[in-house]
């Protein structure tokens, strides 16, 4: 049974990601006592220790205004701060000193990914690493190359089983519930195969545009900020065989596979696209072929997939936030009805995000004389809002040495070995409104059934799909 950390390490302990995700995750960890160890900030900010609280306070305020005072001070009591630079021996001085007697310490690396091999042999040369884990922030990497030399990096200092890559898509409560659903439920796997599926979509569609991450941004780009990563570990869910149990190899072991099965993207099989006006985002060059788009149709060369194309597409400035899957089961054999028939086959239909919702699209008849019939939607279930924030989930996890719901080296290596050839691949990037569904080029791709890309709304009720003669209206059903 593994330890549970003692003693929690935050490296850029005054940047963005700490401030919005990390703080409010650690209070919410505080607040149900599953945390109660010192939690040491490290920055070169020349800050003192009451700033450093400060800085917290601020971030609980903004992003958790109802946080209960009683636990914001228990919180707060754990707080300790070492400032310096992390090229300098000494900064790893004074954090050996502050870590005291703990000598299980979880170090976070929320920097950027440049500043890691730096932090991760002065964690190992000043003894910080000794009994240590690592938690590893994404991207981990920027191709296939640079996520191998990240990986023996790493692995100079710290032991696979000690480090954490966190995709924080894998702590989101509908993820999960995709896993769950599949595998605690039979009826699905006698459909979930070649047989029986035409395709799979997933959307990710983001309203908001780069918010002020331009650098970071012209150094990414869709696929490498959310394909490589968040969409393909959902393609790994949707299609991977089951795992022996719900524990960290045999999950990982399965979602390797299916990586391992998808062909290396084509890049005639992806269209990019960048938003209107992203080249006047702060940070971006005036002249940027990075996409805020792409779209792509992946192949699975498994026994249970094989000619089933999977369509994945991800964008900023999209007309809502909204993530969804779609698996377009196969037409009905016979056309029993003659022209009456379903003109759309069944379909499920998963949204993972904002909010939790499962539905089953289905014909019934239409009441009268006629044997017509009508499109239904069979909700399975519906769910408001994350019962608990990813990051509190992960870092939980962490801190007690659950790794099921964090990425092994080979998978993140396959995943990267997935889009590798068109990283580089200089592939028109056609520019889109802002508030559209991206170029129409991304229509193309579909190659499979009369509907095209299936449109998540804004409720989970709300969709639009073209099927064959244009726009159709959304057929929400009643609330
Ligand atoms: C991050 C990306 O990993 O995920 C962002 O870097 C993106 O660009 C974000 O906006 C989306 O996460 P969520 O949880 O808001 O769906």
């Amino acid at each position: 049974m593994p330890q549970s950390s003692d003693a929690v390490v935050l490296f850029g302990a005054t940047g963005d990601l700490c401030y919005r995700k990390i703080y409010p995750a650690l209070y919410h960890l505080v607040e149900r006592r599953r945390l109660d160890v010192p939690i040491i900030g490290v920055a070169r900010a020349g800050w003192t220790a009451e700033q450093f609280v400060g800085r917290v306070r601020e971030s609980l305020d903004k992003f958790v205004p109802q946080a209960g005072e009683e636990a914001v001070r228990r919180l707060l009591a754990l707080i300790r701060y070492v400032d310096g630079d992390y090229r300098q021996e000494a900064t790893f001085q004074s954090l050996r000193k502050c870590l005291g007697s703990a000598s299980r310490p979880l170090h976070y690396l929320a920097i950027p990914p440049s500043m890691f091999p730096v932090v991760v042999t002065m964690l190992g040369s000043s003894g910080c690493a000794a009994g240590a884990r690592v938690v590893v922030e994404k991207p981990f990497g920027r191709d296939l190359a640079s996520a191998l030399a990240l990986n023996q990096t790493l692995h100079e200092v710290f032991d696979e089983a000690a480090i954490f890559r966190i995709d924080h898509y894998l702590g989101k409560e509908p993820v999960q519930n995709l896993l769950y659903f599949r595998f605690a439920n039979s009826f699905l796997e006698p459909v979930w195969n070649r047989n029986y599926v035409a395709s799979v979509q997933i959307t990710m569609a983001e309203q908001i545009g780069v918010a002020g991450r331009g650098r970071f941004y012209e150094e990414a780009g869709a696929i490498r900020d959310v394909i490589q990563n968040h969409l393909l570990q959902i393609v790994a869910f949707l299609a991977m065989e089951p795992p022996v149990r719900f524990a960290r190899d045999a999950l990982r072991d399965e979602k390797v596979k299916v990586f391992r099965a998808i062909r290396p993207l084509d890049p005639g099989r992806i269209v990019r696209g960048q938003f209107e006006g992203y080249r006047r985002e702060p940070g971006v060059a005036p002249d940027s072929r990075v996409e805020t788009f792409a779209a792509a149709r992946l192949q699975i060369d498994s026994w249970r997939w094989s000619g089933v194309p999977f369509y994945i597409r991800a964008g900023k400035r999209m007309p809502v936030t909204a993530t969804e899957v779609v698996v377009d089961l196969r037409a009905p054999p016979a056309n029993v009805f003659g022209t009456l028939a379903p003109e759309r086959p069944n379909y499920l239909r998963f949204r993972v995000g904002p909010d939790v919702a499962i539905a089953l699209g289905a014909h019934a008849k239409q009441p009268g004389s006629a044997m017509q019939g009508r499109e239904v939607e069979l909700f399975v279930s519906q769910q408001q809002g994350e019962e608990m924030d990813a990051y509190e989930r992960l870092i939980g996890d962490a801190t007690i040495g659950d790794a099921v719901l964090f990425a092994r080296e080979d998978e993140v290596q396959a995943a990267w070995a997935v889009v590798d050839p068109v990283l580089r691949a200089q592939t028109p990037v056609y520019e889109y409104p802002q508030g559209s569904w991206g170029p129409p080029q991304a229509e193309a791709l579909i190659v499979e059934g009369p509907c095209g890309w299936h449109n998540p709304g804004a409720s989970a009720h709300s969709w639009t799909r073209a099927c064959g003669r244009g726009e159709a209206p959304n057929r929400a059903p009643s609330p």
